[in-house]
C-alpha cells in the first residue's frame, strides 16, 4: 500500500510540539508517514502560535512559501492547526486561498474527516473548543525525539486570563487528564529507553483530578506518582504560576531525588502595580516569598523565568523594579519579550498599549544584558562542582564532546567517553560560557 506523506511544522510552546505528536499518532492510523522534505508531501500541516504578533507574522510568511509546492503537486493539501487556527479561522478561510483545512487545538480527532472533505477549492474547518478533550488515551508519536527526553501533556487550556494573554481564548477551559493515563505514558517511555519526562500544562500547579469516592489527585500527588515509575526516570514540569506554587510541591520535589531541582517561575514584571494590571494575582512581595521558599526547601534549585517588558503604562520605575527583581532572584535563565497587544484580551479592551516601540526595545535590551550577566555569574558559581548529567547526545559543535543536562536544567558538555544517550555521568565543571557549562567526567558509569 502506498503510504501518504505528511510534512509537519510546529511553532510556539512545548504544548504545541506535544500536540503535534498527537496529530502524527492520529494520522499514522490513516496511512500517513512523516517526511522532512516538503516537496514530497501529500499533506502539509502547520501547527501555529498566536502568543505575539511576530509569531503570527512568521506563519503567514511561511504559508506563502509553502503554497508554492502546490505548483508541482496540485493534489497537495495544506492545513493550519493550533492557536492561530482557533483565533483566525475566519481570516484563514477568506484570505488565504492556499489553506484547505483548519483545525483548532481540541479538534485533532476530526482531522481524518477534515482532510477527506477538503480540497479542490473546498475548505473545511473545526475550531470547536472542548471542556473535556485531553487526548488521554492517544499515544503520542515522538517523531522528532532524541530518545532520551519526552513531553507529557497533563492538562489543557487555561482560565487565568492574564490581561496580555491570548491562550485562554485559543485553548479554552482548563481541564486535567486522568492520572493513570499519564503514569502509563511515563512507564511506556521508560521501557522504551527514555530517561526524562517533562509534565506539561499552562499552569501545572492547578492540576486536579476529581472523581467520586476517590481521593483527589493534585499536582504534587501526580508528580510523586510519576517519580515512582523509576528512580532512573527524571521528572520535570512546566509551567508553574507563582500564585499557586505551594510549599507542598517543593517538599514533594525535595523527597524525590529524580524530580529535577529546576523551576520555571514566570515573573512577567517586578512591579506590583504592573502585575495588578496584568491580572497576575500576585504581588512582588508574594513572588519574593515564593522564591525564598524555593531557596529554603530546595537549596541549589535552578530558577528560570519569563519577562514581558513595556506592558501598558510601564514607567522607568516599574522597569527598574523588574531589573532589581532579576538581580535579587538571580535567575539562571530567562525568556524575555516585548509586550505585543493581542486582540480580544483584557489589556487590548481596557488598557492602552502606550509604551513606544523604541522604549520597549531599549528596556528589553537592558533586561537581556542583565540576564546575560546573571547567567554567566550563575554558571561561574558552578565551577568546581560535580553534577549528575543525563547524556542527550553529541554536543552541537563537535562529536568529540557529549552534551547533557544536570538536574538544574543547565547544559553541560564534556569530552566524549563512550557514554550513550540515556546514560548518567558524574561531571565536574571546569569552565563555562554564559550559556553552557564545560566539564570532565569524574566517574563514568559506562
Ligand atoms: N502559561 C505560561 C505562559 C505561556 S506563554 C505562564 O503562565 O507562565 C509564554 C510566555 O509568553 C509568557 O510567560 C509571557 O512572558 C509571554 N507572553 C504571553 N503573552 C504575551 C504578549 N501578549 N506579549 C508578549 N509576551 C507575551
Ligand atoms: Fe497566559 Fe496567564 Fe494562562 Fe499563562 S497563566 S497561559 S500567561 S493566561
Ligand atoms: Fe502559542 Fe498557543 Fe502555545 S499561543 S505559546 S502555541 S498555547
Amino acid at each position: 500500500m502506498k503510504t501518504k506523506k505528511l510534512y509537519l511544522e510546529t511553532y510556539g510552546c512545548q504544548m504545541n510540539f506535544s500536540d503535534s505528536e498527537i496529530v502524527v499518532s492520529i494520522l499514522e492510523k490513516e496511512g500517513y508517514e512523516i517526511t522532512t522534505d516538503p516537496s514530497e508531501a501529500d499533506l502539509m500541516l502547520v501547527n501555529t502560535c498566536s502568543i505575539r504578533d511576530n509569531a503570527e507574522q512568521r506563519v503567514w510568511n511561511r504559508l506563502r512559501e509553502l503554497k508554492s509546492f502546490r505548483k508541482k503537486n496540485p493534489a497537495l493539501r495544506i492545513g493550519v492547526l493550533g492557536c492561530m487556527a482557533e483565533r483566525l479561522k475566519q481570516q484563514l478561510m477568506e484570505e488565504e486561498k492556499a489553506v484547505d483545512l483548519i483545525a483548532g487545538p481540541d479538534a485533532y480527532r476530526d482531522l481524518p474527516d477534515l482532510i477527506a472533505d477538503a480540497g479542490d477549492g473546498r475548505k473545511t474547518a473545526n475550531v470547536l473548543l472542548s471542556a473535556e478533550e485531553t487526548y488521554a488515551e492517544i499515544s503520542p508519536v515522538r517523531y522528532d525525539s532524541n530518545g532520551v527526553s519526552a513531553f507529557i501533556s497533563i492538562m489543557r487550556g487555561c482560565e487565568n486570563f492574564c490581561a496580555y494573554c491570548v491562550v485562554p481564548f485559543t485553548r479554552g477551559k482548563e481541564r486535567s487528564r486522568e492520572p493513570e493515563t499519564i503514569v502509563k505514558e511515563a512507564q511506556d517511555l521508560f521501557e522504551q529507553g527514555y530517561r526524562e519526562v517533562t509534565l506539561l500544562g499552562q499552569n501545572v500547579n492547578s492540576y486536579r483530578w476529581l472523581q467520586e469516592n476517590v481521593v483527589p489527585v493534585d499536582f504534587p500527588a501526580l508528580l510523586a506518582k510519576v517519580a515512582m515509575v523509576s528512580p532512573l526516570l527524571r521528572v520535570r514540569f512546566a509551567t508553574s504560576h507563582p500564585k499557586d506554587l505551594s510549599d507542598e510541591l517543593l517538599h514533594t520535589m525535595a523527597r524525590h531525588p529524580n524530580i529535577c531541582d529546576s523551576i520555571h517561575l514566570p515573573v512577567q514584571s517586578g512591579s506590583s502595580r504592573i502585575l495588578k494590571l496584568m491580572n497576575r494575582k500576585y504581588t512582588r512581595e508574594w513572588y519574593m516569598d515564593r522564591i525564598l521558599a524555593i531557596k529554603k526547601i530546595l537549596p541549589g534549585c535552578g530558577l528560570s523565568t519569563d519577562i514581558i517588558t513595556g506592558f501598558c503604562s510601564e514607567t522607568e520605575d516599574d522597569h527598574r523594579e523588574t531589573l532589581s527583581m532579576m538581580e535579587w532572584a538571580g535567575y539562571d535563565y530567562a525568556f524575555m519579550f516585548k509586550y505585543s497587544e493581542r486582540p480580544g484580551t483584557l489589556a487590548a479592551k481596557k488598557l492602552s498599549d502606550d509604551v513606544s516601540d523604541d522604549i520597549k526595545s531599549r528596556r528589553l535590551q537592558e533586561i537581556i544584558d542583565l540576564q546575560q550577566k546573571l547567567s554567566h555569574k550563575s554558571n561561574q558559581r558552578d565551577i568546581g562542582n560535580i553534577f549528575e548529567v543525563l547524556v542527550e547526545g553529541f554536543s552541537r559543535k563537535s562529536n568529540d564532546y557529549l552534551s547533557g543536562r544536570n538536574s538544574q536544567n543547565k547544559v553541560i558538555v564534556f569530552p566524549a567517553n563512550g557514554a550513550k544517550p540515556g546514560n548518567y555521568q558524574q561531571v565536574r565543571v571546569t569552565d563555562c560560557t554564559s550559556a553552557t557549562l564545560i566539564g570532565e567526567t569524574v566517574k563514568s558509569n559506562v
